[in-house]
């Protein structure tokens, strides 16, 4: 495999992968990226220009994806509209790239006869009781409860019956929740970061006890790329490292790592529809593929993250007030709808 399109590759998961893929592999890289606000050019300075390319557009263009997919041996399918709180307020920009993207992606594989590797969430399979014994296996029937969650649930529905209806060569992965450098800060572990950072409380939602299977996104990144290289065509691999905490948990070691109060933070009204607990058994993944995690510790992985975020407060600081002001208005339409 010499040459990968990876979509979505200037956002979170997929900036890092290509990080990790240019210093573990020999590939060359396009990413196909819309740039949309969650993505961010600085994601991939550094990277030899040689070896990754950036073009922007959007992977429900048709024209772009048919250029771009014949180029390639494979395409690593990151692209989405990611965040739970947003599907919320506006689910269908969710259902446009999520769904109607991955199948204008799906048809260029098929037709041009690709390689495909489609990148979901542990969300599509709901949520577990605190209590539950099981995990999420490969074998877990769909129940996804949010817009965003439904909509990755769909894409991956797609991606299976292209597998079976046209004979796709395709894998998927479903990924329980990844946090490391280059996250939007948006999101929870960046959004507390960046909050105490600026001087600011962090904010829990609920009662602070949601569990959520933590894993560093270099080990999600190791994961795929394993899968690329040895997985069995048809299958999903669950990817997860034994990372449950609850939200409160991980709040206080930030606020401990952070050498302030565990009481520094505002109880703030629950997400609707919260999905209680996710947990991944990744016994297939490390017993077939020989994968094992490596950053497994918490406290490290903060700690590292918290310094990543200290030391690049030019990559998230744009970001930072239109985040912040775009969670206030949502949390004004969410307080009209109660009203
Ligand atoms: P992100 O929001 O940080 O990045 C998404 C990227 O996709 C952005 O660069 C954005 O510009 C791009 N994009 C959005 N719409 C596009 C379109 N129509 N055409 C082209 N590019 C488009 O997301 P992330 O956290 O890096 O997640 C990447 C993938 O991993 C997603 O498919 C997500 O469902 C999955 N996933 C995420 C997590 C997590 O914890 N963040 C866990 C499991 C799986
Ligand atoms: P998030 O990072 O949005 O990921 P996901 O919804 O995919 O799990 O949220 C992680 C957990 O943190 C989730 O239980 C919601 C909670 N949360 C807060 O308590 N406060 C916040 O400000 C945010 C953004 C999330």
């Amino acid at each position: 495999m010499k040459r990968i399109l990876v979509t979505g590759g200037a956002g979170f998961i997929g900036a890092n992968f290509v990080r990790h893929m240019i210093m573990h592999s020999d590939v060359e890289i396009t990413v196909l990226d819309k740039m949309t606000y969650a993505a961010n050019r600085a994601s991939l300075s550094g990277l030899d220009e040689q070896r990754v390319k950036l073009v922007i557009g959007n992977i429900c263009d048709g024209a772009v994806v048919n250029e771009l997919v014949p180029q390639h041996d494979a395409v690593v399918h990151f692209a989405a509209e990611t965040h739970n709180d947003n599907s919320l307020h506006d689910p269908r920009s969710f259902v446009t790239t999520n769904i109607l993207g991955t199948v204008e992606l799906l048809e260029a594989v098929r037709r041009h006869g690709v390689r495909l590797h489609h990148i979901s969430t542990d969300e599509v399979y709901g949520d577990l009781e605190f209590d539950d014994p099981q995990r999420f296996t490969e074998l877990t029937a769909y129940n996804p409860s949010s817009p965003y969650s439904a909509t990755k649930a769909s894409s991956d529905m797609l991606v299976r019956a292209w597998i079976r209806s046209f004979g796709v060569v395709a894998t998927l992965s479903n990924c329980s929740n990844n946090y490391g450098p280059y996250q939007h800060v948006e999101k929870f572990i960046p959004r507390q970061i960046t909050n105490i950072l600026d001087g600011q409380r962090p904010k829990l939602y609920g009662n602070g006890r949601n569990v959520r299977d933590w894993i560093h996104v270099s080990d999600h990144s190791s994961a795929v790329q394993r899968i690329l290289e040895s997985g069995e065509f048809g299958r999903t691999y669950l990817i997860g490292a034994d990372g449950e905490q609850d939200n409160l948990s991980v709040l206080r070691l930030i606020l401990e790592l952070m050498g302030k109060d565990e009481r520094f933070l505002d109880w703030v009204p629950d997400r609707q529809g919260h999905d209680r607990r996710y947990a991944i058994d990744a016994t297939p993944l490390r017993h077939e593929l020989s994968w094992e995690p490596r950053y497994t510790d918490l406290r490290l992985g903060l700690e590292q993250t918290i310094d990543w975020y200290r030391k690049n407060r030019d990559w998230w600081q744009p970001s930072k007030s239109d985040t912040e002001k775009r969670y206030s208005y949502q949390a004004s339409q969410a307080a009209k709808v109660a009203i």
